[in-house]
C-alpha cells in the first residue's frame, strides 16, 4: 500500500497536534451549548474519533454517511444520502464533522438538508480544505489545514475505497488514479 504514495503531506503527529487543538477550542466554543456532533461517513471516521476524545464537555455524537465519488476520482455532482442520522436535531447545536472540504457540495448539501431540520445552530469543522477546488461559495467554520490541489489519500480518505487505513494524510501516484 504504501508504494502507492508519493508522498507524505501530513504527518501522524502533526495531525494530532491540531485535532488536539481543535478539541479544545471546540470545547471553549460549546460550554454552554448543547453540542451534537455529526460525522459524515466514511470519510470523517478517524477524525471523528480523534476529534471526540479531545472534547472534554458534553457532547453526543451522530453518524451520516453520504456518497458522491462513489470509486472515481471526480465528484458526480449528485449526493446520496447512504445512511441518515438517528437524534432529531432540534434543539441541539450541530457540528458536521467532514475529512475534506473539496468542491463543496457535499457540505453545501448536507447543511441544506440538515438546517431543514431546525437545530439550535450548524456549524463544519473540516480536517483538510482544498479551497483551490471549490464550485460553490462555502467555508469552514473550523479547519485543521489547508491542502493544495493534489488527490490526497489517508486517515479516512480514500480513493476506490482503498487507503483509509493510513494513519497519515499522502498525495497518492497520479499513475494509481489514471489507469
Ligand atoms: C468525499 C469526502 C467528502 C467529500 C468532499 O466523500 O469524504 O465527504 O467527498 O468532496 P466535495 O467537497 O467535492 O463534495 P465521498 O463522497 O468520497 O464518500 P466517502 O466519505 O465515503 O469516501
Ligand atoms: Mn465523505
Ligand atoms: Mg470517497
Amino acid at each position: 500500500m504504501k508504494d502507492d504514495i508519493l508522498k507524505v503531506l501530513i504527518t501522524e503527529e502533526e495531525i494530532a497536534t491540531k485535532v488536539k487543538q481543535l478539541g479544545k477550542t471546540i470545547s471553549k466554543d460549546y460550554e454552554d451549548k448543547n453540542l451534537l456532533l455529526v460525522s459524515v461517513l466514511k470519510g470523517s471516521v478517524l477524525f471523528m474519533a480523534d476529534l471526540m476524545r479531545a472534547i472534554d464537555i458534553h457532547a453526543r455524537v451522530d453518524f451520516m454517511s453520504v456518497s458522491s465519488y462513489g470509486s472515481g476520482v471526480k465528484t458526480s455532482g449528485v449526493v446520496k444520502i447512504v445512511k441518515d442520522l438517528d437524534i432529531n436535531l432540534a434543539g441541539y447545536d450541530v457540528l458536521i464533522v467532514e475529512d475534506i472540504l473539496d468542491s463543496g457540495l457535499t457540505l453545501q448539501y448536507l447543511k441544506e438538508v440538515l438546517l431543514q431540520r431546525k437545530p439550535n445552530s450548524l456549524k463544519i469543522a473540516t480536517l483538510l480544505d482544498k479551497p483551490e477546488r471549490r464550485m460553490v461559495d462555502l467555508k469552514a467554520d473550523y479547519a485543521c489545514f489547508t491542502v493544495p490541489d493534489e488527490f490526497v489519500v489517508g486517515y479516512g480518505l480514500d480513493f476506490a475505497e482503498k487507503y483509509r487505513n493510513l494513519p497519515y494524510v499522502g498525495v497518492l501516484k497520479p499513475e494509481i488514479y489514471t489507469k
